[in-house]
């Protein structure tokens, strides 16, 4: 079983989608799920399933940057996902778990990426740009926003998309394939770095 912690800020339903998938079902533990959000959509979906919620920031009860590393690896995890994440990654915690934290960003990277660009900002880029495709990537997460190494893409067609919204259901269906896909690819030891490049083994 590979040993999973979820990072979230949102209403969580890349969570729902990893928790839900039923070729994951025997590869994966979610061991506990975070957030920097305490009321977050996703928080409930964690309970739901009896998975521990732990709340990242300052103050009573919460776990501070300084102390997410210890925390982490006490869990003994395989692999972090962050899924709807919207903060940075502690620099310490990405040294130490080179290769093993992994996001989904709503654009075909690296292409509509970087600091701000989140939610409806970057459909609303996209639409902008008279692009005829979009997607969701998943990528490896280093020390900036959106430029760790591209593990898999998925497009769909955006040319007769009316709104940034109707782009955003469209990418939010293919990320609910894409990152359990690339878990899964993960729980069966499929995905390498070679040549500096990410890729994934049939
Ligand atoms: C998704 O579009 C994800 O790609 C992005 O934030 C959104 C989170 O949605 N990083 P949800 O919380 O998983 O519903």
């Amino acid at each position: 079983m590979l040993r999973l912690a979820v990072f979230v800020s949102g209403r969580g339903s890349n969570l729902k989608a990893i928790l839900e998938h039923p070729e994951l079902k025997n590869l994966i533990e979610i061991v506990a799920v975070f957030s920097d959000k305490s009321d977050c959509g996703a928080f409930q979906i964690a309970r739901n399933y009896g998975i521990e919620t732990r709340v990242l920031g300052k103050g009573e009860g919460r776990i501070s940057n300084e102390n997410l590393l210890e925390t982490l690896k006490n869990y003994k995890l395989n692999l972090i996902v962050l899924a709807g994440y919207l903060k940075l990654v502690p620099v310490e915690v990405v040294r130490e778990f080179e290769n093993l934290i992994i996001n989904i960003h709503p654009a075909l990277l690296p292409s509509f990426g970087g600091k701000g660009m989140y939610g409806i900002n970057v459909h609303t880029a996209v639409f902008n740009s008279s692009a005829k495709v979009s997607g969701a990537t998943v990528h490896f997460v280093d020390a900036e926003y959106d430029k760790g190494k591209i593990i898999a893409q998925k497009c769909v067609d955006i040319s007769d998309a009316k709104s940034p919204e109707e782009i955003a259901e469209r990418v939010l269906r293919v990320e609910h394939q894409l990152l359990p896909e690339v878990i899964k690819a993960f729980a069966e030891n499929r995905i390498f770095v070679e040549n500096n490049r990410a890729i994934i083994k049939s």
